[in-house]
């Protein structure tokens, strides 16, 4: 290289110098902040932020303006929108194979799968639903007693089980939030309390949880979560509790009532209830220790539900078991898509039958002389 040749390189490498230079003097703190947090919003202190940008603009080599990147973003959502829009909706057959189970019920008459262990390909689900980026929420009621004697296990045994890699939100209405048990929660898992008014009856506690949970879902739940279930708070996870589990409407199989004859349900057989369902009617006994759906599915259920019960209080009756009386009533008119076998709350008191794999949820013993205050 001739002498020129070097004084035309040298120039252009002092030009590029004093360029960039120039550029990051220009630059605004404000305009870095931005791109930073719009990267990473959940960290915010200065160091962290240089380490951000630096290397990148060095690597590179090129500076990104602030509008530049707002395209980028902007484009980068809707190349988000169009990969979860391109995502292959599953179909049953994908996920479910009924044939697994020969034995026990595993499609009702309306072709909804009732979910056992061995039925559903769990690695299938998973790679599904982690592209959709899901939030799973559960609420779960804790008054009284059933504080200390459920609540901590409940939530540490469900940080533990449920929707494992996903993110989940626990809502946890208690009438004493002072009482909340301190636990130590996975990241992708946190928790709301709420304080909610504590009625004197438990069957009272039992049925306002269906508006109380309505009303939630309408003010900020169906804004946060794609999923929710509704639990009792009195029993215990033990396997994974996982997306195989979510539809769009979601019923549990009550553990003492699988195998019976419909006639022998313990639904609410008087005319005069809302809940009614006649002998020879009904498809199967659905426990309201869980169930759950997309929260708009949720939302319609307890309002259904709630309406059933205001309308039995005017009408001077009780549904025989309460808010569960209703939940059958809604299920038995509005089927749901998908049914859980009673693996996932089962009752050790029954034993073990060999229709069991694998106990999702268990019953806690139910203490109920010392947690009701009525019984
Ligand atoms: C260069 O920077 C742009 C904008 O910040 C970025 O999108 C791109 O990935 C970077 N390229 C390399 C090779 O780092
Ligand atoms: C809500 O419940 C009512 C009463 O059971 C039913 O008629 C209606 O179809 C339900 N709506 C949805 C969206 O499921």
């Amino acid at each position: 290289m001739n002498v020129k040749g070097k004084v035309i390189l040298l120039m252009l490498v002092v030009s590029t110098v004093v360029f960039v230079f120039w550029e990051y003097i220009n630059s605004s703190e404000g305009s870095f902040l931005w791109i930073y947090q719009s990267k990473n919003p959940e960290v915010g202190d200065s160091s962290s932020q240089k380490g951000w940008w630096f290397p990148n603009w060095f690597d590179n080599g090129t500076h990104s303006y602030q509008e530049e990147e707002e395209e980028d973003i902007e484009k980068g959502r809707e190349k988000e929108q169009t990969k979860v829009n391109n995502i292959k909706e599953l179909s049953l057959q994908d996920w479910f194979n009924p044939k697994n189970r020969p034995g026990v019920v595993t499609v009702t008459r309306w072709n909804a799968p009732v979910v056992w262990e061995g039925t559903y390909n769990r690695a299938i689900l998973e790679k599904y639903y982690a592209k959709r980026k899901i939030t799973v929420g559960l609420t779960v009621f804790a008054v009284g007693r059933y504080i200390e004697h459920y609540l901590e296990e409940f939530l540490t045994s469900a940080n533990t089980y449920f929707m494992v890699g996903h993110k989940v939100i626990f809502y946890i209405m208690m009438d004493d939030v002072s009482r909340m048990p301190s636990i130590e929660l996975d990241p992708l898992r946190s928790f709301k309390v709420f304080e909610i008014k504590s009625e004197k009856r438990w069957q009272d506690i039992s049925m306002m949880r269906m508006k109380t949970i309505g009303e939630h879902i309408l003010a900020h739940i169906q804004h946060e979560v794609d999923f929710l279930f509704c639990m009792d708070v009195d029993q215990i996870f033990q396997d994974n509790f996982g997306v195989e589990t979510l539809g769009q409407s979601v019923a549990q199989l009550q553990a003492w009532w699988y195998k019976a004859d419909p006639y022998e349900f313990t639904y609410e057989r008087r005319e005069e209830s809302a809940a009614y369902i006649p002998f020879g009617q009904g498809d199967f006994y659905y426990h309201a220790a869980i169930f759950g759906g997309t929260p708009i599915q949720v939302l319609n259920l307890t309002q259904e539900c709630f309406k059933g019960i205001l309308q039995d209080k005017e009408n001077d009756i009780e549904a025989e078991w309460h808010d569960e009386s209703h939940l059958n009533k809604y299920f038995f008119l509005n089927k749901p898509t998908k049914i859980l076998s009673p693996e996932y709350c089962w009752d050790y008191h029954i034993g073990m039958p060999t229709d069991i794999k694998i106990v999702k949820i268990a019953w806690q013993t139910k203490e109920y002389n010392l947690v009701r205050n009525n019984v």
